[in-house]
């Protein structure tokens, strides 16, 4: 009979939970979810190593362990902090912490240009999100900005790295689902810069997903750049029978226009499954897809000003036989909202 694991006991901002040993602090506080949850700009689940780099995730352990109550001495990364027995953690509920975080991005912002009128990250960045819950009316840097020319990585990839917050996301990605590593960071400090060694394009099928894996706005879609804003635009989950990757995507329409496909984003906005370049960049027709439903989107977010109950579909699928019945479940539910 298999062993039973001892859970551990951890109390985030007054809330316990029971979680598996080896579970970070970050991990335990999404498990409970909601407002209590660290903001998290380079931890990502799927990707192997990541987190540590950019100090938004600060929490104050109140208490260390029951065996050892004693706090610890400074704020910690809850990325990269595991759980001990008993312990108590503070999050949004100490000032220190907030105050920390404000620091945080007060660096993050150092560099980062006042680009979000014109930004496709706007809508859906955390260091936007982040920038208007902590952000300082005025900078204290009285240094020039360092600046950098845009680099297309390959026809379908633009790098514009004066947006970049140096998480190594994009990094992992390429050294993780890809077979060759060609871009890194170079250089370090204030000279620290991603670069795929002579501009190298960055050619294999599951690159695109450095797009979907970049915090801010560094790196994006050059098939959707200027297209339009994320906030006008209709997300509705769609899958295809891909040979490469599952196909499960959303669909970003902007009336029957198929704009963008990204891979489907979890409550954390994380990749719930990499896809591949091709349902990316070539599929961008309904009918290549099967629709299945409107993109569930949080309240928090701009896009859901953009409020939508039912997804209307385009003519295209209502006049084929095939399409139609395909995506007949979809039509009913349609139907049913009206
Ligand atoms: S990356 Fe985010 S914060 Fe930066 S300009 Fe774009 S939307 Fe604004
Ligand atoms: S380009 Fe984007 S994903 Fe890559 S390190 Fe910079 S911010 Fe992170
Ligand atoms: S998310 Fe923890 S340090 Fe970046």
């Amino acid at each position: 009979m298999a062993e039973e694991i001892q859970k551990f006991k951890v109390t985030i901002d007054g809330i316990t939970i029971d979680v598996d040993p080896g579970t970070t602090i970050l991990n335990a506080a999404r498990q409970i979810g909601g407002e209590i949850v660290p903001p998290a700009m380079c931890y990502y689940s799927k990707l192997e190593g990541s987190g540590g780099k950019c100090r938004t995730c600060l929490v104050k352990v109140s208490k260390g362990s029951e065996k050892d109550p004693r706090p610890m001495p400074k704020l910690v990364a809850s990325c990269r902090t595991t759980v001990m027995d008993g312990m108590e953690v503070l999050n949004i509920t100490a000032p220190e912490v907030v105050e920390a975080r404000k620091a945080v991005v007060e660096m993050l912002l150092i560099n980062h240009p006042l680009d979000c009128p014109v930004c496709d990250q706007a809508g859906e960045c955390k260091l936007q999100d982040l920038g208007y819950e902590h952000g300082a009316l005025q900078q204290r840097y009285e240094f020039e900005r360092r600046t950098f020319e845009r680099i297309d990585i390959g026809d379908k990839i633009q790098l514009h790295m004066n947006r970049c917050i140096l998480c190594y996301r994009c990094v992992f990605v390429a050294n993780q689902l890809t077979e060759k590593r060609e871009h890194g960071i170079l250089n370090r400090g204030d000279h620290a810069e991603i670069s795929t060694f002579i501009h190298q394009a960055l050619d294999h099928d599951f690159i695109g997903n450095v797009i979907d894996v970049c915090p801010v706005g560094a790196l994006t879609d050059k098939t959707f750049r200027f297209k339009n804003r994320v906030w006008f635009t209709k997300p509705v989950n769609a899958h295809c029978n891909c040979s490469k990757c599952s196909g499960k995507v959303t669909l970003w329409y902007k009336g029957t226009d198929v704009i963008r496909v990204t891979a489907r984003k979890d409550e954390f906005d994380e990749v719930e499954e990499f896809i591949c370049n091709e349902c990316r960049f070539e599929r961008k027709h309904t009918d290549d897809w099967v629709l299945e439903e409107p993109t569930k989107v949080s309240d928090q977010s701009v896009i859901a000003s953009n409020h939508y109950e039912a997804f209307n579909p385009p003519a295209v699928i209502k006049n084929d036989p095939q399409l139609k019945e395909a995506n007949v479940e979809q039509l009913a539910r349609s139907e049913k909202l009206k």
